[in-house]
Formats: structure tokens, C-alpha cells, sequence
């Protein structure tokens, strides 16, 4: 198969191994794509060895905060970010879904405490793969769909 050549970046994060069809939802969670921002690559459909297909983000200037790779695990769990300095990998790391969800997932409970006050939501990751979590003040379980619906 021909490879696919997508300009190497200078700064910045790649990240890399996104299961195919959740690129998007990664760039609209990063908030990237707006005026003011730095150039973004998205690639979508690469042929890969691990994942049959996958997406690559490329975010020039821009580097993750905890909490921003901690969303991403929650898209797209097979994800590798890669932090680029001077053209070259200076760190590589695998995300991963963390055993408890704290803060950056709204409960799909309209009727949800959570919902009503300031109160830092939390869920049990009960599945990871397909991801299911459960809300630890009402209880509540999400899927995948809802989960993505709610970052
Ligand atoms: N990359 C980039 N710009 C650079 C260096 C690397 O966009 N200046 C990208 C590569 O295209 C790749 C990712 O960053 O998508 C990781 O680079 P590298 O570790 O060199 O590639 P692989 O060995 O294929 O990574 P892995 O083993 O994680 O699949
Ligand atoms: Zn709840």
C-alpha cells in the first residue's frame, strides 16, 4: 500500500493510534480549529498495523494539560501522544482510563445532584473497553455515546 506522508511537525503534540471516525471529537475537544489557534493536521482513515484503521492529530505550538490527555483516554483509549520538540519525539506515552472519573464528565441525569450544585461530579469506570462508567452520586451508568455526548 502507498504510504500516506503528513508534514512532520516542528512543536508541538501528535497524537497518535485514535481509533478511526474519533479524530474529529478529539480536535473539538481540545477546543482546536478556532481563529486564534495554531495549525491543526487531521489525518483520518491511515491504514495501521495495530488498529486496522486509525485518525493522527497534529496540534502545532500547543501542549496537553492533564486534564485535556485524561478527555482523550475517554474518546479514544488506544491513543499515543507523542510531545514534539525541534522535529524530534521528545516523550511518548499511552493514555489510559483512569479507575475514577473526577471532574471532567457530566452526569446524564437531568435530576443528578451534580446537576443543580457545585459538586465536582465523579464515576466508577466500571468497563473500559467499551467504556461504561457509573455516577457515584445518583448512580446513574453511561455509555460510550452518552459519555461523548457529556465531556
Ligand atoms: N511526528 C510528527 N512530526 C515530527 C515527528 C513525529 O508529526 N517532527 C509524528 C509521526 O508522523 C508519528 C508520530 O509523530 O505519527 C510518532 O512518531 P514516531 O515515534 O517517529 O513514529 P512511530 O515509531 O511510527 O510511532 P509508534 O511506534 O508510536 O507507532
Ligand atoms: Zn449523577
Amino acid at each position: 500500500m502507498a504510504e500516506l506522508k503528513v508534514s512532520a511537525i516542528r512543536e508541538g503534540t501528535v497524537i497518535d493510534h485514535i481509533s478511526a471516525g474519533k479524530g474529529l471529537k478529539v480536535i473539538e475537544i481540545l477546543g482546536l480549529g478556532r481563529l486564534n489557534g495554531g495549525a491543526v493536521l487531521l489525518a483520518m482513515n491511515v491504514p495501521s498495523k495495530k488498529l486496522g484503521r486509525k485518525d493522527i492529530v497534529k496540534v502545532e505550538g500547543r501542549f496537553l494539560s492533564e486534564e485535556e490527555v485524561n478527555k482523550i483516554a475517554l474518546i479514544a483509549p488506544s491513543a499515543t501522544v507523542n510531545i514534539i520538540r525541534d522535529y524530534k519525539v521528545v516523550e511518548k506515552f499511552k493514555v489510559e482510563v483512569p479507575d475514577v472519573i473526577e471532574g471532567i464528565l457530566r452526569c446524564a441525569n437531568p435530576n443528578c445532584i451534580t446537576n443543580h450544585e457545585y459538586v465536582t461530579t465523579k464515576f466508577y469506570v466500571i468497563n473500559k473497553e467499551p467504556l461504561k462508567v457509573r455516577c457515584y452520586y445518583c448512580e446513574r451508568t453511561m455509555e460510550e455515546d452518552e459519555i461523548l455526548a457529556n465531556l
